[in-house]
């Protein structure tokens, strides 16, 4: 047999396996795209998951009532595909709207969690300023009922902030202490969402972990970011559009390595009441992107667009607390993860000929 140390991604499963065996943790949001792969992950390392998402924001009901939505069908058919492997899974999935203190309270002492992660939000900076109100009760609302839910039953919570309450950086790569100067909607309620939640351990008492990541991508994602745009694009024959220069960079994170580090808070006490940027580590540009993207898949054609001037410049988030204190390891540069993405994408058939994809569309239509 192969030694395990010489093999880091085994013996990091091993041992979150050996942690994990019968945790119960609640994944509110959980149907979400970081939300189902964690779920997944947790139930292989034996720990028994419960969901509660609405699946009304970025989800089922939304994508189904937006048929000008470009890949409409294929995105309800990664929809369905986390539920059913959720199911296939053995989790519990509640559907219940979050802002329901009440509903959100009984799926939760029904379940008894030790661990709660608050993920529901409107995850997306574009859509928050378009919509503060939403977003406000989506995301505070939702926070707000799942800390008070959690104040007499879990013994963590896990809370998912952003990148974006750092505003602008200041500094090629940030570490956690970099000042808070956030752009817009999204960013302003992350920062009094990290604040609420450092407010209930203070109040009551509930250790919590606050996690920073920044522009994920990886299989069943429906947000519309910018690795997931670019692929489909070039799949689809269409010009990678990129804003301002493409000079900017930014930590582009793959999801196994998030869902890895989720893992990694849950199991080692380090992580209480603890703040960590949890990204790659290393920031690429935008250009860089479409480059391994185009290399992937020849015929691309790249073209740049005005960049929103609410989107702060960013860069490299330093991991080194994370990797100090929880021995999170990302391994996933964009060169990596990119083409498992693609590859991911070619393997559910959205290949690049017309044809294959015509015969892709009509199989997705048949199963939305
Ligand atoms: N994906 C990223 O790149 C990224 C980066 C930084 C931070 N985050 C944060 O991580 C969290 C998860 O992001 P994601 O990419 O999985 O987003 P997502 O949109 O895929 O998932 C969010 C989930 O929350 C659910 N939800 C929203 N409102 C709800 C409500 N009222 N009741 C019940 N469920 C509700 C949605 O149905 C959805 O399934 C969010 O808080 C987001 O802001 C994500």
């Amino acid at each position: 047999m192969k030694d395990q140390m010489s093999n880091p991604p085994l013996r990091i499963f091993n041992q979150h396996a050996e942690d994990l065996r019968g945790k119960r943790v609640c994944l509110i949001g959980g149907a979400g795209f970081i939300g189902h792969n964690m779920a997944l992950k947790l139930v292989a390392c034996g720990a028994e998951v419960q969901v509660i998402d609405g699946l009304q924001v970025n989800h089922l009901v939304h994508i189904a009532s937006s048929p000008q939505l470009e890949h409409q069908t294929m995105y309800l058919k990664f929809l369905h595909e986390r539920l059913a492997l959720l199911e296939e899974a053995g989790v519990a999935l509640n559907v219940v709207d979050a802002r329901d203190y009440l509903k959100l309270g009984t799926a939760i002492s029904e379940f008894k969690p030790q661990v709660i992660v608050q993920l529901a939000a409107i995850a997306h900076a574009n859509r928050s300023n378009k919509d503060p109100y939403s977003t406000f009760d989506h995301s505070l609302r939702t926070l707000e009922n799942a800390l008070d839910c959690a104040r007499s039953v879990a013994e963590h919570f896990i809370y998912f902030s952003s990148s974006m309450v750092y505003g602008n950086f200041q500094s090629e790569c940030i570490d956690e202490d970099h000042p808070l100067n956030p752009l817009g909607i999204y960013g302003a309620l992350k920062l009094g969402g990290e604040k609420m939640v450092i407010a209930y351990q203070q109040v009551f008492g509930l250790p919590y972990t606050i996690i920073r990541p920044a522009a994920l991508y990886g299989p069943r994602c429906v947000s519309r970011r910018v690795g997931q745009i670019f692929i489909e694009n070039t799949f689809s024959g269409k010009p990678l559009r990129v804003e301002g220069d493409g000079l900017e960079s930014i930590d582009f994170t793959f999801i196994e390595d998030l869902v890895d580090g989720i893992c990694c808070a849950i199991v080692n006490p380090n992580s209480r009441n603890q703040i960590f940027n949890m990204t790659h580590g290393e920031a690429r540009t935008i250009k860089d992107l479409a480059d391994i993207v185009s290399d992937e898949i020849p015929g691309t054609h790249i073209e740049y667009t005005k960049r929103d001037d609410l989107r702060p410049f960013r860069g490299s988030m330093s991991v080194d607390k994370a990797r100090e204190l929880i021995g999170y390891a990302p391994l996933n540069a964009v060169e990596i993860g990119i083409p498992k993405y693609i590859d991911w994408y070619r393997s559910i058939g959205f290949a690049a000929s017309k044809k294959d994809r015509d015969a892709f569309n009509a199989s997705a239509k048949k199963m939305a």
